[in-house]
């Protein structure tokens, strides 16, 4: 199993300056082609630093991790339209993909997505993780042998994610994801968790042992991670 390397900032902005330094370093060694990208709060004073700089992403292939099946590009709650906003309209990237939401073929959409993280494999992934230990939209019991799939929503998530939508209703409850061994499969993960809502998943990586009913615990079958957070580190 890997070690996991712990890096504790006083605050999310003190996290992103550490994932900009990284990010920085390898584009200037020519180490990052391609790049997993995530959504969410967590992510966006990463995304902000990035804009307010002269990083150059123009030779560098970007993929998300996930999206709800369902929403348009052009849908404020969906993953596209945040990547928009936060990054790809002041970045420009050689090339970016997400999964497509509004795919016909739901099965068909995830063997293309899953071809396409063969074709270019990831040389970082950054992620958030959720309430309940979630990895992108890979739910607690998810097969830490998953690849793309189309994932049904946890009442804890659709909770959580709720409060974007204006209206609750029309939430989907499905989207999909990169799954835990498309994930894994990237050379570098770097996780980052700011706040006490996120401490029960840290503390349960904090632990050292794989449990499915936490798809962060995955994370310790990966050789190279780096773990960013405001919570105290725990005792290992
Ligand atoms: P958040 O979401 O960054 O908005 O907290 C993280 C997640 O659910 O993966």
């Amino acid at each position: 199993m890997g070690k996991i390397r712990w890096i504790q900032v006083n605050a999310p902005e003190e996290g992103a300056t550490y994932v900009y330094e990284l990010v920085k370093e390898k584009l200037e060694n020519d180490e990052l082609r391609v790049i997993g990208l995530a959504t969410g709060g967590t992510m966006e004073p990463v995304y902000e630093a990035w804009v307010q700089s002269p990083l150059d992403f123009s030779n560098t292939i970007a993929f998300n991790l996930d999206e709800y099946v369902g929403l348009d590009p052009s849908s404020p709650n969906s993953y596209a339209y945040f990547m928009n906003e936060h990054l790809f309209q002041h970045k420009t990237f050689l090339k970016t993909y997400i999964p497509n939401g509004l795919a016909d073929d739901e099965d068909e959409e995830c063997e293309r997505y899953e071809r396409l993280l063969n074709e270019h494999p990831l040389d970082i992934q950054l992620l958030g993780v959720g309430e309940n230990g979630h990895i992108a939209f890979n739910e607690p019991g998810t097969s830490q042998d998953s690849l793309t799939h189309v994932a049904s929503l946890t009442p804890s998530t659709l909770e959580v994610n709720g409060q974007y939508f204006e209206n609750r209703e029309k939430m989907p409850t499905t989207a999909y994801t990169m799954g835990i061994r498309s994930i894994l499969n990237a050379k570098q993960l770097i996780l980052l968790a700011f706040g006490e809502r996120k401490r029960a998943a840290i503390e349960k990586l904090a632990e050292g042992v794989i449990d499915p009913n936490w798809p962060i615990t995955h994370l310790l079958a990966h050789p190279n991670v780096i773990v960013i957070s405001d919570l105290v580190e725990p005792k290992r």
